[in-house]
């Protein structure tokens, strides 16, 4: 791919796009659970619904006593297991521990672990449950087996004795789910993104892994486009009202597009502009130099950066930072 302004080329082949859309995507992620009233289950579906819309993921959510561990958790880093349990005794079920013991040792895959607790709503007030050590000892047992923990949560679900009695209590019960969904998926959507992080080195990288997902977005919205149209115009991303696809999508439209034309290289341009206001798509951090005042390569960062940018220059030029091309590097991660 030219950047028809400085003339740099990026080459941008079919095996490099595959590889994004599987390091972004294609994740499998196995959650196993135990749920006596359902609590369990509610919050492994939340998390089920989350990676297959948000991330793409292929999710499976089976009960523990129905598990193939040995075939279903693969060694990978991108694969991740979940184990989503109630709290019982203020620690995890015993039939729960026996099972984590015995699943098979694992040297890449991710794991997280969930207990769902007695919560309760008192008035206005929502009394915490007691989780006591399970997480801790489901997630120890799990990083002695290898597998690499990213995170425990505990959430408040309606208690037992609500849930038995949701005449008596129903409004306790949306209103505590209410609050128990959002943590649940918010916890899930940061170990999701944990994984698949594109850091582009240098801002020629950044503006072609962007300019990608325009291309791919202007496929999905004119089919028959020929390959020579495919440039990325300086404000495009700003004036089209293109549908709104996930990187995932974009890419996979593109990857369909250059086998339909039977390229196996991209050649295109794009003199895409990101200034502050662009909302990134593709990458979550990268790799740069200082870069000369008043320039476009100054607007990207800003657009990435928000006002901190000034902090870090400030800092650069108080300690003698090197700046532009022989000078000092920045990772910069969202
Ligand atoms: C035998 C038993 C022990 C429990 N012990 C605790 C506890 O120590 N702390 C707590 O917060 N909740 C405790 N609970 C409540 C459950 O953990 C909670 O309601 C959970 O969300 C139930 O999940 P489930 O519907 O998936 O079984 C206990 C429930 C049972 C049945």
């Amino acid at each position: 791919m030219t950047e028809s302004c400085i003339g740099r080329r990026h080459d941008v082949n079919a095996r490099l796009l595959q590889r994004l859309i599987t390091k972004m995507t294609d994740r499998t992620v196995t959650i196993y659970f135990m749920s006596g009233t359902g609590n369990s289950y509610r919050v492994a579906s939340w998390m089920r619904d989350y990676c297959m819309k948000q991330a793409n993921a292929s999710v499976a959510v089976t009960p523990i006593e129905r598990a193939n561990p040995a075939v279903e958790i693969k060694d990978s880093p991108d694969s991740l297991l979940g184990i989503v349990i109630p709290t019982h005794a203020f620690t995890a079920p015993w039939h729960v521990i026996k099972h984590v013991l015995f699943l098979p040792r694992r040297k890449m895959t991710r794991a997280f672990c969930v207990a769902t607790r007695a919560g309760l709503k008192l008035g206005s007030v929502f009394p915490p449950g007691l989780s006591g050590s399970g997480t801790f000892l489901i997630s120890l047992i799990l990083a002695l087996k290898g597998y690499r923990v990213a995170g425990v949560a505990s959430i408040d679900m309606p208690c037992n004795w609500i849930a038995a009695h949701p005449g008596l209590a129903s409004a306790s019960v949306t209103a505590i789910e209410a609050r128990a969904k959002p943590k649940a998926l918010e916890f899930i959507e940061k170990i999701c993104e944990q994984s698949g992080k594109i850091i582009a080195v240098g801002t020629t990288s950044v503006r072609t892994l962007e300019s990608l997902y325009w291309i791919g977005c202007k496929i999905i919205d004119f089919p028959s486009i020929e390959p020579s149209n495919l440039s990325v115009n300086q404000w495009e991303p700003y004036q089209q009202n293109y549908q709104h696809l996930t990187v995932n999508e974009s890419f996979k439209a593109l990857l369909d597009f250059m086998k339909r034309h039977n390229l196996r290289e991209l050649d295109t341009s794009t003199q895409i502009i990101i200034i502050p206001g662009y909302d990134f798509k593709v990458i979550s951090g990268m790799i740069t130099n200082f870069h000369q005042p008043q320039s476009t390569l100054l607007l990207l960062i800003a657009a990435f950066l928000g006002d901190d940018w000034k902090k870090i220059y400030e800092h650069a030029l108080k300690n003698n930072y090197r700046f532009l091309s022989y000078g000092d590097s920045n990772l910069y991660l969202k």
